[in-house]
C-alpha cells in the first residue's frame, strides 16, 4: 500500500461545505503514514470512518486514530472541548482501540460561556448567522483573537489557568448577562475545578507536538494533515459570513500545526458527487424538489454533529475552481458516487449567472452570490451498483468503473482543470480506487 503516498506530505481538504468524506479518505491513508494531524477546527466537525462492519463517529479525533502506524495529533489551529475529548477517547478505549495521540498545548480550550455566547450570538445575527452547530466555535476563536484564551497547557498550571480564566470569564460572562441577557450563571470555580481535573485527565496526551513534527518533518516521515469543514466555510475564502471561523484552505496545515512545510505536497480536496449543506447561506444549486429528497436519503445527509437533515445540491463547479485555486489541490478525491445511482441524468453547474453577467468564478459580494442563478450541463447517469461490480471495482479499478461515471469525472477534470486521482463509490474503507 506504500506506493499510495507517493509524496512525504499529504494535506487533505473539503472543497464544499464540508462531509465531503475527508475522514474516510484520512482513512484510507492512514497506515501508510507516520503521523495524522488535525489543523484547525473543533468539534462542530462530524467524520464517520466504517471499517468492516464497525462504525466510527468523531467529533474532536483525527480519522487516522485508528490507524495502527500513525500517531495522531491534534495541532495548535484545534479547539478542544475537553469533555468531548475524554468521551471520544473512552468510547475507542471501550471498543479495544488504544488511542496514539498528543495534544498540541497550544490548542485552545472551548469552555462553557463559548457554547452559552454561541447561542446567544446566533440570536443576534439572525438572518446573518451560519447556523451554527452550537458548539462555541466562533467564541472560542474570538477569545484566542482578543488574546485572553485559554490553551491546553494552561490546564496542567493551576494558578496560571486561574489567572487567565478570571480575565476570561469576567468579559464572557458580562457581555452574556449585560448585553444578551443570556441565563449564565455557572460560578468560575466549578468551571476551574472541573477544567483543571480535565487537564489530570488528558495530562498524558498533551505535548510540544510542534516540535515533534518539525522533527518527524526532518527526518522525511509521512506526515497527513486532516482538513475540516470545506472551502465554502472558510472565514477568509468562503461565503462569508456564512461559514466557520477557522481557515480550512490548505495554506492552513502550516499555521495550525506550527511546521514549515518546504516542500512538494500532495494536496488533495474531497469532493462530493454532489454538494450537501448545514446552515445558512445562499446555495445555488441547491434542490428543493423530490431529486434533492431523494439523494438525501440515498446519502443519509443528516449531519454528524447535530443531526440536521442536509440541504442537497448539484455539483457546483464554480466553487470546486475556488477550491483548487486556494488550496492549490494536486488532486481531487470524488466521493459518494454510488449514491446518484440510478439517476438517469445528473446535472453539473459550470457558472453562474448573476445581474445578466457569466461568471465563472465565485463573486465575494454575498448580494450577488444572493442572485446567482446557476448554469447547468446535463451528463448521463449510471447504472446503481451491483455487489457484483462492486467485487470487479475492487479488483480492477478504475477501469471498471461504469463508462458514463467515468465520462463524469473526467468532465469535472477538464472544467476545472485539476485530476481526479481518487474515487469513492461506497461507505466502506475497501470501496476506494486511485486512478
Ligand atoms: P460553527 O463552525 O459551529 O460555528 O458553524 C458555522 C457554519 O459551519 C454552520 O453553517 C455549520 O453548519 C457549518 N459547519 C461547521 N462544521 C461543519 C462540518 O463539519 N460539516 C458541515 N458543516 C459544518
Amino acid at each position: 500500500m506504500d506506493h499510495l503516498v507517493p509524496d512525504k506530505i499529504t494535506v487533505v481538504v473539503g472543497t464544499q461545505w464540508g462531509d465531503e468524506g475527508k475522514g474516510k479518505i484520512t482513512d484510507f491513508f492512514a497506515n501508510d503514514v507516520d503521523y495524522v494531524v488535525r489543523f484547525h477546527g473543533g468539534n462542530n466537525a462530524g467524520h464517520t470512518v466504517k471499517v468492516g462492519n464497525e462504525i466510527y463517529k468523531f467529533h474532536i479525533l483525527p480519522s487516522g486514530i485508528l490507524s495502527s502506524r500513525a500517531v495522531s495529533i491534534i495541532g495548535n489551529g484545534v479547539v478542544v472541548n475537553p469533555k468531548v475529548l475524554i468521551g471520544e477517547l473512552e468510547e475507542l478505549k471501550e471498543r479495544g482501540i488504544n488511542p496514539r495521540l498528543k495534544i498540541s498545548q497550544r490548542a485552545h480550550v472551548i469552555m462553557p460561556y463559548h457554547e452559552a455566547m454561541d447561542a446567544a450570538l446566533s440570536g443576534h445575527q439572525a438572518h446573518l448567522a451560519a447556523g451554527s452547530t452550537g458548539r462555541g466555535i466562533a467564541p472560542v476563536y474570538a477569545d484566542k483573537m482578543y488574546r485572553h484564551g485559554i490553551r491546553v497547557g494552561d490546564l496542567l498550571e493551576p494558578e496560571l489557568l486561574r489567572e487567565k480564566l478570571e480575565k476570561a470569564y469576567n468579559f464572557n460572562h458580562q457581555i452574556l448577562t449585560a448585553v444578551f441577557k443570556y441565563d449564565f450563571n455557572t460560578p468560575l470555580e466549578i468551571i476551574y475545578q472541573e477544567y483543571l481535573a480535565y487537564g489530570q485527565e488528558i495530562k498524558s496526551y498533551i505535548d510540544d507536538t510542534e516540535l515533534e513534527l518539525a522533527q518527524a518533518f526532518r527526518n522525511g516521515h509521512k506526515i497527513l494533515f486532516e482538513g475540516a469543514q470545506g472551502l465554502s466555510l472558510d472565514p477568509d475564502h468562503g461565503m462569508y459570513p456564512h461559514g466557520t471561523s477557522s481557515n480550512n484552505v490548505a495554506g492552513y496545515a502550516e499555521v495550525g500545526s506550527g511546521v514549515g512545510l518546504n516542500c512538494r505536497k500532495r494536496i488533495i480536496g474531497v469532493a462530493k458527487a454532489y454538494v450537501s449543506r448545514v446552515g445558512t447561506s445562499p446555495f445555488t444549486t441547491e434542490l428543493t424538489d423530490s431529486v434533492g429528497e431523494l439523494i438525501r436519503e440515498n446519502g443519509s445527509e443528516y449531519g454528524t454533529t447535530t443531526g440536521r437533515p442536509r440541504r442537497i445540491g448539484w455539483l457546483d463547479l464554480v466553487q470546486l475552481r475556488q477550491a483548487v485555486r486556494t488550496s492549490g489541490l494536486t488532486e481531487l478525491a470524488v466521493t459518494k458516487l454510488d449514491v446518484l445511482g440510478d439517476m438517469p441524468e445528473i446535472k453539473v453547474c459550470t457558472s453562474y449567472k448573476i445581474d445578466n453577467q457569466w461568471v465563472n468564478e465565485m463573486p465575494a459580494s454575498l448580494d450577488k452570490m444572493r442572485k446567482a442563478v446557476p448554469h447547468y450541463e446535463t451528463l448521463r447517469g449510471w447504472p446503481k451498483l451491483t455487489d457484483n461490480d462492486i467485487e470487479t471495482i475492487k479488483s480492477e479499478g478504475y477501469s471498471a468503473l461504469p463508462r458514463t461515471m467515468q465520462e463524469y469525472l473526467e468532465y469535472i477534470e477538464r472544467q476545472i482543470d485539476c485530476p481526479v486521482g481518487i474515487v469513492s463509490f461506497g461507505k466502506d474503507r475497501s470501496e476506494t480506487v486511485i486512478k
